[in-house]
């Protein structure tokens, strides 16, 4: 951590986020096709400890902790994740059409607030491209692809609803579980699934109609209110192929940001990540967890930089958590950290389990 801290992330924070984003997935894909290095990698990041063992839909995850959506997007890192620690990794958003991406710049860096601003706009190879590439490269831990509608505004209704279900056809069977990404803040037309119930019902039927046969999750935003939330939750509930939820994409609200004025980042488009998430995300995580009973697991994301905030969202209802900022501003070592963080704030409570864990706030 220290090296990364003093050494690499100066280095790395003279460029531009987007070119370190291209250039450390580049490294990071030739470092897992070699077995020397990635026995290197093992070596230096991974920690194992019987307590971080867990099962959530019937899969193994030797930690709880995964790697977000949107690192990956063209699925290069499906052998290096595990190596740096990671207990899962997830893949994309993948649409069914290629996309080049949004207008620069796709990402920047708002350091104070340990953020950024984000509008790749789902930029992504597409599935013909990707289906291939993931299904020849060898996996040591759980893959969940995450799926989103093609990012352009005139595949939109009933076309949109078919767009998911063609990469969701091809793609269940290269995935050990789904993220239907219903909250992308970045996509040409502005509609969201999460927001509009009636179209999400229409999905949710077609998924149904697939008769899946893996996990399926659905990724919902922060910004909406408790009520969409509740109704989303009701709705889900109606059908057996949902098995749980991820919570949260990017946030709109820049409201939430403590270091920059709203007014001085105006010019860049895009969702925020990072700390201003954290308690966000966190609540929300809460609140469905509460709507659910502890019925559906559900993986907490936003702003995670610690072994704390990932349990708070264990104990908020959480069964794994992902982060992405977090390992930006912190470096790869922040995982190794975060699991042993995660051994010793279960011990301290007496648990044996992750599992133990999830969502003890509720029953106090
Ligand atoms: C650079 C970047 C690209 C992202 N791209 C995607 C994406 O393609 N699909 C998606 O579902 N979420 C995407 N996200 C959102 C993350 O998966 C995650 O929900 C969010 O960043 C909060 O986690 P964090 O605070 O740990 O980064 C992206 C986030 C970042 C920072």
């Amino acid at each position: 951590m220290r090296l990364y801290k003093h050494f690499v992330k100066p280095i790395l924070f003279l460029f531009h986020p987007d070119r370190v984003h291209a250039g450390i997935v580049c490294v990071g894909a030739w470092l897992g096709k070699v077995s020397i290095t990635r026995a290197l990698l093992r070596a230096m990041f991974v920690y194992r400890h019987p307590f971080l063992k867990t099962t959530v839909c019937g899969i193994t995850f030797q930690n709880p902790v995964g790697l977000a959506g949107g690192f990956d997007k063209n699925a290069e890192l499906i052998q290096t994740i595990p190596c740096v620690g990671f207990g899962f990794i997830e893949v994309g958003s993948i649409t069914y059409h290629p996309y080049m991406g949004n207008s620069r710049p796709w990402s920047v860096r708002l350091v104070k607030d340990k953020s950024l601003i984000v509008n790749y706009g789902l930029r992504n190879k597409g599935v013909t491209t990707l289906l291939p590439r993931i299904q020849a490269q060898t996996r040591t831990c759980p893959v969940m692809v995450n799926i989103a509608k093609t990012n352009d505004a005139h595949i939109k209704g009933d076309a949109s609803v078919a767009d998911y279900i063609a990469s969701f056809r091809l793609l269940q069977d290269v995935a050990d579980m789904i993220n239907i990404n219903i909250s992308c803040p970045n996509t040409g037309d502005g509609v969201l699934f999460c927001e509009d119930v009636v179209l999400l019902r229409k999905l949710l039927d077609a998924v149904q109609a697939e008769h899946p046969r893996k996990p399926i999750f659905l990724k919902l935003k922060p910004d909406i209110s408790s009520e969409m939330i509740a109704s989303i939750v009701s709705l889900v509930k109606e059908y057996s192929c949902i098995s749980g939820f991820i919570i949260s994409n990017l946030t709109r609200n820049r409201n939430l940001l403590k270091y920059v004025a709203v007014s001085d980042i105006e010019q860049y488009k895009g969702g925020i990540s990072g700390q201003p998430l954290k308690d966000l995300s966190t609540q929300m995580i809460r609140e469905v967890y509460e709507l659910t009973q502890g019925t559906y697991p559900i993986i907490g994301v936003g702003g995670i930089f610690s072994a704390e905030d990932a349990y708070k969202k264990i104990r908020a209802g959480a069964s794994l958590v992902e982060l992405m900022t977090g390992m930006i501003y912190e470096g790869p070592g922040l995982i190794k950290k975060i699991n042993k963080g995660l051994v010793k704030l279960l011990e301290r409570d007496g648990f044996h389990s992750i599992s133990d864990a999830v969502g003890v706030d509720h029953k106090k």
